[in-house]
């Protein structure tokens, strides 16, 4: 299957990163107040962003599909990313992160909701999002694209960019 590696919706434009966009990517990526709930660790320096996208890149060669930047349509701007991520041992992944300043305009609902389409488009029968209990605002972004809790684990995972103890875990599916 040809991978689609852009995709453009009313008012983003989703696309595959380049080692080009360190400098976009290391912005929101070292942000304290919006990596918190993230499974990744939060971003040191430009070098780590590097080699984040590097492995992205090889994600991308390998699965045709992985991480896509968020851009503002009429911008241009990267304001933060999403994802459609697949195993072959599991089903399919997404998530994503918005720029505080870009909170609240829908942007990551009409994102994830790309992800979903293409995840249909690619046969995918099943869409999985993990979330931290406290993420209320990532919860309510989930629900509104049709994804529904489908298991509540107490102390079940160490969250990278929150201290010390294993935390409870959500996890969320759509069937396709
Ligand atoms: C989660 C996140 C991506 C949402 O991005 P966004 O573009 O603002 O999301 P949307 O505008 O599409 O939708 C947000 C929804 O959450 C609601 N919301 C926001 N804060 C909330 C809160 N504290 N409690 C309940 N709902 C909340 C909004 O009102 C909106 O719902 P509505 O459309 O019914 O009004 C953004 O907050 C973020 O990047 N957070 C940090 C990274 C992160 O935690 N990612 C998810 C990891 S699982």
């Amino acid at each position: 299957m040809t991978p689609v590696e852009r995709i453009i919706t009313p008012r983003l434009v989703l696309r595959r990163p380049t080692l080009a966009d360190v400098d976009a990517v290391f912005a929101y990526a070292s942000d304290p107040a919006i990596t918190k709930y993230m499974g990744w660790a939060r971003h040191t320096s430009p070098q780590t962003t590097r080699a984040f996208l590097q492995m992205r890149d090889e994600e991308w060669e390998a699965r045709g599909t992985g991480t896509f930047l968020v851009e503002l349509g009429d911008t241009g701007a990267v304001i933060g990313s999403t994802g459609l991520h697949t195993y072959d041992d599991a089903p399919a992944a997404t998530g994503y992160i918005i720029a505080r300043p870009h909170w609240g305009h829908g942007y990551a609902t009409e994102a994830t909701r790309a992800m979903l389409d293409l995840a249909r488009a690619r046969n995918l029968r099943r869409v999985e999002a993990g979330c931290h209990p406290d993420n209320a605002a990532s919860i309510r972004v989930l629900e509104k694209c049709g994804l529904v809790l489908k298991r509540s684990i107490p102390d079940h995972l160490m969250f990278p960019n929150l201290a010390g103890e294993l935390q409870d875990f959500l996890l969320y599916a759509i069937d396709l």
